[in-house]
C-alpha cells in the first residue's frame, strides 16, 4: 500500500535486504545516534585493534605521511571522504599548515552534525585554515567533485571503511575515486591486515559484547524508525572469518521461528529457526591485494605506512 508520506532510502534499503532471499542490512545504516555511541566504544575497547594501529601510524609516520602525500603543484584540495572526529586528519593539518602550503580540506561525511563540530574545531586549532564542508552521501559528492576538475587533488580514505564495500560497490566506489583524480594526484586508504583469525575473531565479536549490542542496535534502529517490533532477545550475533578470502563477516540469526512486523510499511517479515541476516562485511586485504586495487584502476602504490604488529597499513597511491 503506497502512503502519501515519501518513504525514506532508509525504508527502501531495508525492505530490499529483508525481503531478499538472502536476508541481508546495509552497514550504513548501523550509525544513528545510538549506533554512533557504540561505536565509539567499539574503537575504545581493547579488542578493537584497527583504530589504534592506525592512530600509531599517524602519531609516529604523520610528518612523513604529509610530506609524501602532498601534490606536486599548490594550491591543492584535500579530500576526507567520512572525516568523523577528524581525530588523524588533525595531525596531517598540523604538519601541512606547519609547512605554510596553501590548500583547502575539504571534509565529507553523513553526518551535518559531526562536519559542523569538526569545523569550528580545526577553525580554533587552525586559524585561517579553509574549509569546504560536504554533507550527505559518499557517492553523491564523489561523482559531483569528479565533475569539476580543477585544483591536484589528496584524497584520504582511512579506517578501513573500504572493508565494509561488497564487491559491485567497491568497483563503483573504485571508478569514481579514478575519475575524481588526475595523473599525478595521491589517495591514501586505510586497510586492515590478515592476520591471525584469533585476532580477527576477537575484535568483531568480543568477550563485553559490544559488538553485539552494535549489531542489534540496527534492529532496534528499525524498530523506532520503522516502527517494527523486533524483540532482539530472539536474534543471536554470529560472526566468521575466511581466512583465504580475508573476509570478516557477521550475522544476527533468528533463534526462533518468528513474525516481525514491520509497521510503517505495513509488511511482514518472516523468519525461519535460526535464519540468519548478513549485518557486514569487513574485509581484510594482504599487500598483494592492495596493489592489484590500486592497478586495476589506474594507481600506483607509492608507500605503505604502517603499525609496530603490522596489522593495519595506510596506503598511498598515485594516480597514473
Ligand atoms: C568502521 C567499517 C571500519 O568494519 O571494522 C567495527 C565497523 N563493525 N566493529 C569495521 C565495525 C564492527 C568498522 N568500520
Amino acid at each position: 500500500m503506497l502512503t502519501k508520506e515519501k518513504i525514506s532510502p532508509f525504508a527502501t534499503d531495508t525492505l530490499k535486504g529483508l525481503t531478499a532471499q538472502n536476508k541481508y542490512l546495509l552497514p550504513k545504516y548501523f550509525y544513528d545516534q545510538n549506533g554512533s555511541k557504540i561505536f565509539q566504544q567499539i574503537m575504545r575497547m581493547p579488542q578493537y585493534y584497527p583504530t589504534d594501529c592506525e592512530m600509531e601510524i599517524f602519531s609516529r609516520q604523520g610528518a612523513a605521511i604529509a610530506k609524501s602525500m602532498i601534490p606536486a603543484q599548490s594550491p591543492f584540495e584535500m579530500v576526507e571522504l567520512g572525516s568523523g572526529d577528524g581525530l588523524k586528519t588533525k595531525i596531517l593539518l598540523k604538519a601541512l599548515t606547519q609547512m605554510q602550503l596553501n590548500f583547502t580540506y575539504t571534509p565529507v561525511d553523513i553526518s551535518i552534525h559531526a562536519l559542523d563540530e569538526l569545523e569550528s574545531d580545526l577553525q580554533k586549532q587552525f586559524p585561517g585554515i579553509k574549509i569546504k564542508k560536504k554533507a550527505g552521501d559518499f557517492f553523491q559528492i564523489m561523482k559531483d567533485l569528479a565533475a569539476q576538475n580543477g585544483s591536484p587533488k589528496v584524497l584520504l580514505f582511512l579506517g578501513s571503511n573500504i572493508g565494509n564495500f561488497m564487491s559491485e560497490e567497491r568497483d563503483v566506489f573504485m571508478k569514481l575515486l579514478s575519475s575524481m583524480t588526475t595523473r599525478g594526484d595521491k589517495v591514501l586508504i586505510g586497510f586492515d591486515r590478515k592476520k591471525s583469525p584469533d585476532i580477527i575473531s576477537e575484535a568483531y565479536d568480543d568477550p563485553a559484547g559490544l559488538t553485539r549490542d552494535f549489531n542489534l542496535n540496527h534492529l532496534l534502529r528499525i524498530n523506532h524508525e520503522l516502527d517494527a517490533d523486533f524483540d532482539i532477545a530472539q536474534f543471536y550475533h554470529h560472526t566468521s572469518y575466511n581466512p583465504f578470502t580475508g573476509a570478516m563477516k557477521s550475522y544476527l540469526l533468528s533463534k526462533i521461528e518468528q513474525t516481525v512486523k514491520l509497521g510503517a510499511l505495513n509488511e511482514k517479515i518472516f523468519f525461519g529457526k535460526w535464519e540468519p541476516i548478513f549485518m557486514e562485511l569487513s574485509q581484510k586485504f594482504n599487500y598483494d591485494d592492495i596493489h592489484l586495487l590500486a592497478r586495476e584502476y589506474g594507481f600506483k602504490v607509492s608507500q605503505n605506512f604502517t603499525d609496530d604488529k603490522n596489522y593495519f597499513t595506510d596506503s598511498l597511491w598515485i594516480k597514473t
